[in-house]
């Protein structure tokens, strides 16, 4: 699930997110989802409403979720709940080194809810997200 301002990967400073667009982006992670033997669907949002409302609608299609909630990371508690209503085992991911960069980016509201963090890998650090999920699914 990718946040606000994740549709305009490519345009965004490279040295932090990388050149890929969020398309190619998405091939690169349905690549690694498939050699884990998942399958993955997306969903990208700029309004914070409905991102809540893509989570409550996960808890009854997904076993899981990889979020990266851009900067509503830092600081919406609406997206806080509705992950812990989701009730869904998640990972979170960053592009960038995000506890390496500003202070405001070091909080991060969703990090207690989610079995994982993964930052400052690029896409790679899909790849390492959704092993991690995996690891969390019940077998
Ligand atoms: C980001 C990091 C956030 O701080 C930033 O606001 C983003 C992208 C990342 O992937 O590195 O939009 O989540």
């Amino acid at each position: 699930m990718h946040g606000v301002n994740l549709d305009v990967l490519g345009r965004r400073d490279p040295e932090l997110y990388g050149r890929l667009t969020l398309p190619e982006l998405e091939v690169r992670v349905k690549r690694f989802a498939r050699e884990l033997g998942l399958d993955v669907s997306f969903s990208q949002t700029n309004h914070e409403g409905q991102f809540c409302e893509n989570l409550h609608r996960a808890a009854g299609g997904a076993d899981g979720v990889v979020l990266n909630p851009g900067a509503w990371t830092h600081y919406s508690w609406a997206i806080h709940d509705a992950l812990e209503v989701a009730g869904l085992p998640a990972v979170e991911v960053h592009l960038s080194g995000v506890d390496e960069r500003e202070e405001w980016r070091r909080v991060s509201v969703i990090r207690d809810l989610c079995v994982g963090c993964v930052q400052g890998k690029g896409v790679d650090g899909y790849r390492d997200a959704l092993q991690m999920l995996k690891e969390a699914l019940p077998v």
